[in-house]
């Protein structure tokens, strides 16, 4: 048996379940059966199955046969409380307190006074120029350049942003690169639309420039996102030179580079944007949901001068436009300097709870991995290897502490032993260490019923 025609088998497997032949969840055929429909042997055909594992497309039970793996849901990762006494480490976002009652007043203000009628009509363009003006403003602070306001394109967050620039920039079967564990939004995305992830890997100063380079020459994708600040989930963000030699890697490719920049403003300095290197190659992508809320739906794209008309055109196609409102909001609130005293508030709270996390959770136990940076919203823990994550996932949840597994965040399904632990989304500091503490003692309680291999 040549190694050529197990990889064949697998590529016929992959593209039936891509065309729903074998739908997800489904059980595939016994060795047997497929090897006599194939005319090849069952090993070939247990070979290829092998393969389709290690690829993240199948999983295989000891006695009940292979099945085809179920795409994960964001509904997992995120995660909603089912009871008020549950606590929430699983949500990315702002924490609430002061917050709250300071948007709460913004808003009244907003509604009570005189509007101008243009919010009530369709608009031309993605969005008004005060609006975009605003948006513009908002990502120079926290690093990026923009030439013209006009630039900026308006959307209804940054999931709005990339879905767009996905359909936009690429075609079905296509290959997008992405950090070996990213944010689940694009993965869902990225799948769901039927393009293909390609994992680019990592260390500690994020995507690698030179397996950017080898993955862009062996499978010539067609867009790389790169979340270069506080990536979610690995906390990582790209140092300068990094930033330099992605870019370098972007400017050799005929290949479109999607910045999500939504940390930036949790940076300790201003970072300059990977895109600043790369203007006519790369669209760089914010919004409020981070520092403000996510409820305002506000997100930000900065095209290429070239491309600002074809994305334009492409979301007023798809939705007209972001709601005015909300923009009318977003811009009130970033003109007046506010946005910006929130964002950091937000930062010095994600700073208050890194160093309380840092304390209860760095020394749990000497093999737990802990990687966090001082103002990041979450951490990211990976567990040795013997350890069954799922069971710790499930059990934490059991105890109403919800957290998100490692297994959501890989660009390519590989296996994953981390959990990410969002640090903002419990307003209350006294619910919020006590939530902490009970993490704490689930995990000791699961390493000791570890047996080791
Ligand atoms: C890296 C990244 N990009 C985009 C988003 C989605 O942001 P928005 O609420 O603006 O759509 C998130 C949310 O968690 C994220 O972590």
């Amino acid at each position: 048996m040549t190694a050529a025609k197990y990889v064949e088998i697998a590529r016929k497997i992959e593209s039936r379940i891509e065309v729903g032949q074998y739908p997800e969840g489904s059980k595939l055929p016994t060795h047997r059966s497929l090897a006599d429909s194939l005319s090849t042997t069952a090993v070939t055909v247990a070979k290829a199955y092998n393969l389709l594992t290690e690829m993240g497309l199948v999983e295989s039970f000891v006695g009940r046969g292979s099945y085809v793996k179920k795409l994960p849901q964001l509904k997992h990762v995120i995660q909603s409380e089912r009871e008020e006494k549950d606590k929430n480490f699983s949500i990315l976002q702002p924490c609430f307190g002061d917050q709250l009652s300071q948007l709460q007043t913004t808003f009244s203000q907003i509604f009570t006074q005189q509007m101008s009628a243009q919010l009530f009509s369709y608009r031309e363009d993605t969005g008004s120029i005060a609006h975009k003006e605003a948006g513009r403003l908002w990502c120079e602070t926290y690093g990026l350049e923009v030439s013209r306001a006009e630039q900026i394109l308006l959307c209804n967050g940054a999931q709005h942003a990339l879905s767009s620039l996905i359909e936009c920039y690429s075609k079905e079967g296509d290959y997008i690169a992405l950090e070996a564990q990213t944010y689940p939004g694009v993965i869902a995305i990225i799948k769901s639309l039927g393009r293909k992830p390609i994992a680019v890997s990592m260390d500690e100063y994020g995507m690698q420039a030179e397996a950017l380079d080898k993955v862009c020459e062996q499978f010539k994708p067609s867009l790389v996102v790169v979340v270069p600040s506080h990536q979610n989930p690995t906390t990582v963000t790209m140092p300068k030179a990094r930033r330099q030699a992605i870019a370098e890697v972007i400017q050799q490719y005929p290949v479109w580079l999607l910045e999500d920049d939504i940390y930036a403003f949790l940076n300790q300095e201003r970072v300059p944007a990977i895109t600043n290197l790369v203007p006519e190659k790369s669209f760089y992508i914010s919004s409020l949901s981070k520092a403000i809320s996510p409820g305002l739906r506000c997100g930000f794209i900065k095209a290429p001068q070239s491309q600002v008309s074809h994305v334009s055109e492409y979301i007023r196609t798809m939705v007209w436009h972001a709601s005015a409102f909300m923009f009318e909001c977003a811009q009130r609130l970033i003109d007046s300097g506010m946005a910006f005293e929130m964002a950091a508030e937000q930062k010095i709270i994600a700073e208050r709870r890194q160093e309380i996390a840092k304390q209860m959770l760095g020394q749990v136990l000497p093999d737990v991995i802990f990687q966090c940076q001082a103002s990041s919203y979450h951490i990211w823990l990976t567990l040795p290897p013997s350890w069954q994550l799922d069971g710790l996932v499930q059990i934490a949840k059991e105890h109403g502490v919800l957290v998100s597994s490692g297994q959501f965040f890989e660009a390519q399904n590989q296996p994953s032993h981390s959990v990410r632990i969002s640090l903002m989304a419990i307003a209350d500091d006294a619910v919020f260490q006590s939530g902490l503490m009970q993490l704490v003692s689930l995990i000791k309680r699961e390493s000791s019923s570890v047996i080791p291999v």
